[in-house]
Formats: structure tokens, sequence, C-alpha cells
């Protein structure tokens, strides 16, 4: 889906229009020619999805004219200014504006292409990080369960399905990969949803109290049962049982569980009574309990009976297209609670999401997400041991990696060209020369790459 990046060019003269319209289009854009900036600003809007190329000198509305009400429609709307010798104070000054570039007459075609390239991949990302804040934002009301690969909204769909059946479901998928969001909507999308959501962590609960936990018991039941106590699973009578780490549970356990799920009744421990259930279990394991390598001591019968419906939930290396939304999602919310800026997804980071392989899934995303918000060393490779101790990073420390990082950006956003990344920075060659050798900042790295990869 490669699609030409527009760009609108915009000068007097008709035979040079014609000539820059060509060598743009040869690189590969779509030209809009515009013989006046009048007709421009009628056809230009804040979404314009390329670059504005314009010379300076034009009857009535001139080339600043035009920049500076393009600012006020869209101030991240590149704007390249073409200019005569006469005018290059005039054009250092329009960039000190905030204009992208400007080009000095005369000049080669190379020249313009590169800029508009440049200037094309910066807008592509702007637009891009636009739409991602747009979607997270709007995704954030509708949706506790974001995602929009094909294997989560059929997830979701599945979901809305059987929520309000009374069904049974096991939910498969790695640690931090979604289990307890779903368990959560099966019974939020329930008419259960009025009852209590009660969850239980399998693996946490000490092997000797997982029974009186689960089912209850009766007054001297056993040594230390006092007084008569009511199970989970008859607490969450009318509501929903979520069974969470099933794999650990001991095997005694997973008797009386198999018994209950069988006949949906309860007898608490010391007692004969059958105490009939309005039961809805969800259970969810970190394992493949199919796979009888996998399953180990667990009972056969019992996956069976949980079985019913298997809702698996893939790995976030499995759905990477997802991670872009995810990530504009997650620091957004932690820079509202920080009260600080949701940083940009420049093509770097964005290669960096992409690369990671997330073995944390979705939770460790959220928690590099955070690191990225507190401009803590996000050029590092993610990795699911820093966050606290990142935390604790002194002052100065956390300075030197945003700086590092911001380098990296503009090295990134003009694909190693030293001039442009001066530009971005506003600091001097030798400062930059300096500063990159400080932090091991390779420049050909980034010149080598294909941005957005
Ligand atoms: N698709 C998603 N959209 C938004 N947030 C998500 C999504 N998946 C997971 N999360 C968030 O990621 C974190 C981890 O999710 P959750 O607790 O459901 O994982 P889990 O599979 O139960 O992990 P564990 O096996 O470690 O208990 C939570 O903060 C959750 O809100
Ligand atoms: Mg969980």
């Amino acid at each position: 889906m490669e699609i030409r990046p527009p760009v609108a060019f915009v000068d007097d003269d008709a035979e040079l229009r014609a000539a820059n319209q060509q060598s743009l289009e040869l690189a590969g854009f779509e030209v809009l020619p515009f013989a006046d900036a009048e007709s421009a600003l009628a056809a230009l809007d804040r979404d314009f999805a390329g670059v504005v190329v314009s010379d300076v000198r034009m009857p009535r509305i001139d080339g600043l004219e035009l920049f500076a009400r393009l600012k006020a429609l869209d101030p991240d709307l590149p704007v390249i200014l073409i200019t005569g010798h006469g005018d290059i104070p005039m054009a250092v000054e329009a960039l000190h504006n905030g204009a992208y570039d400007f080009i000095a007459k005369p000049y080669g075609a190379e020249r313009l292409v590169q800029s508009v390239a440049r200037a094309a991949e910066k807008r592509r990302l702007v637009l891009e990080n636009r739409a991602l804040r747009l979607a997270a934002e709007s995704a954030e009301e509708s949706l506790p369960l974001l995602g929009q690969t094909p294997a989560m909204q059929h997830l979701r769909r599945t979901l809305r399905h059987i929520a309000d059946t009374d069904v049974d479901v096991l939910i498969a998928g790695e640690t931090g990969s979604g289990k307890e969001v779903v368990a959560r909507l099966l019974h939020d999308w329930s008419r259960r949803s009025r009852g209590h959501f009660v969850a239980v962590n399998c693996g946490a609960l000490p092997e000797t109290m997982i029974e009186s936990e689960l089912f209850g018991h009766e007054a001297g039941a056993f040594t230390g049962a006092q007084k008569k106590r009511i199970g989970r699973i008859e607490h969450s009578s009318g509501g929903t049982l979520f069974l969470d780490e099933i794999e650990s549970m001991p095997a005694a356990a997973q008797v009386r569980l198999l018994r209950v799920l069988e006949q949906r009744e309860v007898v608490p421990l010391g007692s004969n009574e059958h105490r009939a259930l309005d039961l809805r279990v969800v259970a969810a394991a970190k394992i493949d309990l199919g796979d009888p390598a996998q399953r180990g001591d667990f009972r056969e019968d019992l996956y069976y009976r949980l079985n019913v419906v298997t809702l698996s939930i893939p790995p976030l290396r499995e759905r990477k297209e997802d991670i872009p939304l995810l990530f504009a999602h997650f620091s957004q919310r932690a820079a509202a609670r920080f009260k600080l800026g949701a940083p940009e997804l420049t093509a770097d980071l964005r290669r960096q999401l992409f690369q990671h392989d997330w073995p944390g899934n979705v939770r460790e995303l959220a928690h590099f997400a955070e690191r990225c918000v507190l401009g803590l060393n996000p050029s590092e490779a993610p990795s699911a041991a820093l966050p606290l101790a990142a935390v604790e990073a002194s002052l100065p420390e956390r300075l030197e990696a945003y700086e590092a990082e911001l380098i990296r950006q503009a090295l990134a956003a003009n694909a190693g060209d030293v001039r442009a990344s001066l530009e971005a920075l506003g600091i001097p060659r030798k400062t930059f020369y300096d500063k990159l050798a400080r932090h091991g900042i390779d420049r050909a790295e980034y010149a080598a790459r294909k941005d957005g990869e």
C-alpha cells in the first residue's frame, strides 16, 4: 500500500511550476500545482497529508504570508520556501518562525526532492501520531480491551456473543496478555454484572486454605474453624467466579471443583448440605492445559469440563500491529497521571517497539510507555526488570538520557542528515558532534536506514 505523499507546489511562474512538478513526480510524489497562494489556501486543510512548497515572491499573497496563514491552520504542516538571492535573511527569519526549510535559487532537483522527502516523512509521523491519539482517546471511553488486529477483533466479537450466556470459559494466555481484562468483560457484559465478580488466585492461596476458601465450611469442620464461613464459590452465585492460575490448583481441590462444576451446587466442608448455585466459572491459565506435556498434574477430566469454550489471547509479539495503538493509549494515560507531555511516536521509537519481543506482553508495554513519559532511557531496548530502578535515576542522569533521545529522534527524523538535524536541535555543529561522541551515537546508523520500518 505505497501511497504517494502529496506536495502542494505554489509558484506563479508556469514554467518553473511544470519543471518542479516533473522532478517531484519522478521522485514519487503526487504534485498539486497552484498558480497562486489564494487557490492553494482554498484547497488545503488542517489534515493535508503532505508538504507545501512555495515560491516567496508572488503577487498579492506572497510565500511568507502564505506560510503564516498555513501555520495558523496547522502549525505542524511543513512549508518549504523557495527564495531568490536577496531574500535569504528573510527566509532565515521564516525558519525561526517554524518554516520547515528554505531553498535558495538556483537549486538542483536533488536538493528539492531531498527536503520534500524529509518533510513528507515528518508529516507522515505527525499525522500518524494525531490519528493514534484520536483512536486512543475514543477507544478509551468505549473499550477496555484495545486492539485492531483481526485476532483482537475476533476476540471481542466472541466475548460479546458468549458474555451473557452461562457457559463456563477457559482463558489461555501468557502473562500480561489481558486474561483478567477478558474475564471482567465476560462479567460486565452479562446480566451477572449485578452480582459479584469473585476472583480467586489459585496459585497464591496456601494449599491448606484453598478448599475452605472456595467451598466454605461449617463451624468446627476442622481445627481452627470456629465460625461457619461462606465460600467464594457460593459468594459468586448470581455473579462470576474467576479462577485465576487454575493450573496451580492443588489436586484435592480439583476433585471437589469438578463436582461443583458438574452439579452446580456446593457442599461446604464439614456439612452435608447441598446448596444450589447460579454459577458461572471463568478460569485462566498461563499454559496450554490441552497439552498433556504442559498440563502436568492438572486433571484431564477437569480440563475437559472447563474447556467448553476456550478463549486464547495471542501474545503481543503475534499482534504487533496493535503496539502503536496500545502505546499511545498507555502513554496518554501516564502523561495525564504524571501531568507530563505524551511522547511522540518517532520512527526510531516505533522501530524499537516492533523489534522487541514483549515477553511481559501488554503489561510490559504499559510500563515501558510510562518510562517513556518520564523520559527514562526510552532509547534502550525495553527490559522488563527496569522500571523501579530507573525511577531512582538522578536528575542529571535523566537529563542526559533525555538529551541523547532527542538527538536520536532528530537523526531518525532526518535520516541522519547533519544539517537538518542541527536545525531541528538548534545547536552548533561542534556541540552536535561532541554530543554524538559523548552519547555513543553513530550517525551512519540513521543514514542507512529506511525510516518507519
Ligand atoms: N487489550 C488490552 N487493552 C488495554 N489494556 C490491556 C489489554 N490487555 C491487557 N491490558 C492491560 O495490561 C495489564 C495486564 O493485563 P491482565 O492483568 O489482564 O493480564 P493477565 O493475562 O491477567 O496477566 P497475568 O497472567 O500476569 O495475571 C492490565 O493493566 C490490563 O489492563
Ligand atoms: Mg492476571
